[in-house]
């Protein structure tokens, strides 16, 4: 498996590819890959020749720097994982910060119509700037053809759309649904930091929110809202930070609900200092 930590050997292989009339697919990753990454890269080899893995723990994205410094760095076992999926199809690319930003490590500042400022933009000053100045960066140096992103992150999955819309980058973006373990916990990077009786507890962001979609056929936003909050309340080991119902195209908040409309629940919950993040389409 070819590994990469320089973009310009990285491009050379790729323009190879190119001209072979290979299609490039993209899975953009942080690394500690688990099972979530490996579905999104499975679906990108089931749609395309080659597909480039980048692992990447992207500076400009943390507003918290203890987050950044605590943040999983695991390349052996990232590439162990991968060369289990597939040998000859996947190229990795692991470059160092300089790399991709030179000596400026600062974000680019971006509009997203206003999808930056709901949920994950109201609690992380400046953390879609600093996802689009790197996803940015990446299309430009892969080109790739399709790129993967898990619906777990939805909001951020809405936002690369835009991204690549207003930014004219000629790449499809193809949103992946959320893999869980088999207790319901989305899978994401930070869960192996989660000690055992957090894990443990962890899966009831999940439970929730399915009770959540059920009251939501009979049930106003409102009251369902009150009704996650007071579930949390319960809950010793976590702190729910929010949880919001919202249209699914523009991510506002719903007042009311209108039948035409497509609604999704996002959360927001700290175990202990880890936190995580989930959602469920409701209708
Ligand atoms: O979802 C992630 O892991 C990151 O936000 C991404 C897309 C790799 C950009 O750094």
């Amino acid at each position: 498996m070819k590994i990469f930590h320089n973009k310009t050997e990285l491009k050379k292989s790729i323009q190879a590819l190119k001209k072979n009339q290979k299609s490039i697919g993209f899975v953009p990753t942080m690394g500690a890959l688990h099972q979530g990454h490996a579905s999104l890269i499975e679906q990108g080899l089931a749609n395309d020749a080659i597909v480039v893995v980048s692992i990447f723990v992207n500076p400009t994205q943390f507003d918290n720097q203890e987050d950044l410094v605590k943040y999983p760095r695991t390349l052996d076992s990232d590439v162990a994982l991968l060369k289990t999926i597939s040998k000859d199809r996947i190229l990795v690319y692991a470059p160092t910060v300089e790399d991709v930003y030179g000596k400026d490590v600062v974000s680019m500042t971006f509009k997203f119509d206003g999808l930056e400022h709901e949920m994950e933009g109201r609690f992380r000053e400046g953390h879609f700037d600093g996802v689009g100045t790197i996803l940015k960066r990446l299309f430009e140096i892969i080109s790739p053809d399709r790129a993967y992103f898990g619906e777990k992150d939805y909001q951020q999955l809405m936002i690369v759309k835009k991204l690549v819309e207003k930014q004219n980058i000629p790449v499809e973006i193809i949103g992946c649904k959320i893999h869980r373990a088999k207790d319901g916990l989305a899978m994401s990077s930070r869960n192996v930091r989660l000690k055992p009786e957090y894990r443990t507890a962890a899966p009831f962001i999940y439970k929730t929110l399915k009770a959540a979609k059920e009251k939501f056929g009979t049930k106003s936003a409102n009251k369902v809202t009150e009704w996650v909050e007071s579930q949390f309340a319960d809950q010793e080991l976590l702190e729910l930070e929010y949880f919001i119902i919202a249209d699914a195209q523009t991510l506002k908040t719903v007042k009311r609900k209108h039948n035409k409309k497509i609604y999704r629940a996002f959360i927001a919950v700290y175990a202990d200092d880890i936190r995580l993040i989930d959602n469920i389409a409701l209708n």
